[in-house]
């Protein structure tokens, strides 16, 4: 079967799914804080997920990450889990996740299981107050016992910081250190402009140019070819042998390689992040039993996927925002 190939000759091989818009805490940058969630109905069953995914991969997705919301929150997730853990070496390459880590205590040995390898988690700070602060709901222990609890399951772990001037900006050692501590890998992500903007986001806005020159006064940094498939760029620092990862929208756009889209819980695909433009799957393959309209109105909106976002916080205002909240796709 032809692969997914975008009008600008990029291979779409990854797939990030959003199988749930709730989520257990409310990240501001993410969220409002009173957010009105999907009715149950209107989301994708665990059965068409499964179909939906099943069809990419046979379409050439060869890497599918999990997303929510909070994933691990959607009722009964670990049987999509392992429907689609069967398919790993069947075309599927990896299985993975982004999850706030609340619920690894309960999940981690299980997903590890069904051949997970490695998971992102999402991790601002390691400050209690300011993690309260971040997420709003939180509980900083809860999380720091489930990537405990992720590592006890032999599962590798990518932390996920969100650069946050006036936030986590005094945490850049100690983010750092307790990773290398702690044996993970820690990537560092530019805040987009995406969902309501509060007065002060663009006050935190803290470029990771920045970030990394601050690095560069205590280590050496030296750049790294490697990819993992997503939109980091990775730097050794050679006085540890940590790796660190930087995800630059803002100040190094990544779009020219980008190999991804994306699913929400209710079956639209975006092309792009930082776009509006969607198709919906849940019609096709809720219409028939049959995949074959389903590829079809796949192929039609690969084909359309744009070149990029246009992200941008250098000028006066803010540029390219989107208000739909980060929640709704995923990341
Ligand atoms: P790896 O497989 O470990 O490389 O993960 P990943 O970076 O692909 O996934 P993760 O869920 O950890 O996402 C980290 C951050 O990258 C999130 O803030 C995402 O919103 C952001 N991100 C992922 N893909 C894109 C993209 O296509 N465009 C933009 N602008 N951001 C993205
Ligand atoms: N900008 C950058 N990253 C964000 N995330 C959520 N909202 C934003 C935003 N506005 C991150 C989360 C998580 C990943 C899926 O996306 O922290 O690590
Ligand atoms: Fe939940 Fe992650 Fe969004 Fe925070 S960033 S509200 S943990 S989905």
């Amino acid at each position: 079967m032809a692969p997914l190939i975008d009008p600008f000759a990029r291979p779409i091989s990854y797939l990030r799914v959003s199988v749930t818009d709730r989520c257990d805490f409310r990240c501001a940058y993410c969220m409002t804080e009173h957010m009105t969630f999907l009715p149950k109905a209107e989301l994708l069953s665990l059965e068409e997920l499964t179909r939906l995914c099943s069809t990419f991969v046979r379409l050439g997705v060869e890497k599918l990450r999990i997303t929510g919301g909070e994933p691990l929150v959607r009722k009964g997730i670990m049987t999509f889990f392992e429907s689609m853990g069967k398919q790993l070496g069947n075309g599927l390459k990896e299985l993975t996740v982004t999850t706030n880590g609340s619920q690894l205590r309960k999940y981690a040995a299980a997903l590890a299981e069904v051949g997970v390898r490695r998971i992102n988690v999402s991790l601002d700070t390691l400050d209690d107050a300011k993690f309260a602060e971040v997420t709003r709901w939180g509980r900083l222990n809860q999380v720091l016992d489930g990537i405990a609890a992720a590592k006890e399951a032999g599962l590798r772990v990518k932390i996920n910081a969100v650069a946050l001037k006036g936030v986590n900006e005094g945490e850049l050692f100690t983010l750092t250190e307790w990773a290398a501590k702690e044996g993970h890998d820690l990537t560092w992500i530019e805040v987009m402009p995406m969902g309501e903007m509060e007065a002060d986001r663009l006050d935190q806005f803290w470029s990771l140019k920045d970030l990394r020159a601050r690095l560069a006064e205590r280590y050496t940094l030296t750049d790294l070819a490697e990819r993992s498939g997503g939109p980091a760029r990775y730097v050794r620092l050679e006085e540890t042998g940590q790796k660190l990862g930087f995800i630059t929208p803002l100040t190094h756009n990544f779009c020219e390689s980008c190999n991804r889209v994306r699913v929400t819980c209710t079956g639209e695909l975006y092309m792009c992040l930082g776009q509006e433009d969607m198709a919906d799957l849940r019609a096709p393959l809720r219409a028939s039993p049959d995949d074959a309209p389903l590829e079809a109105a796949i192929r039609a909106a690969i084909s359309r996927k744009p070149k990029g976002h246009d992200f941008d916080y250098s000028r006066q205002k803010v540029a390219g925002q989107m208000t739909r909240h980060m929640s709704h796709t995923g990341g």
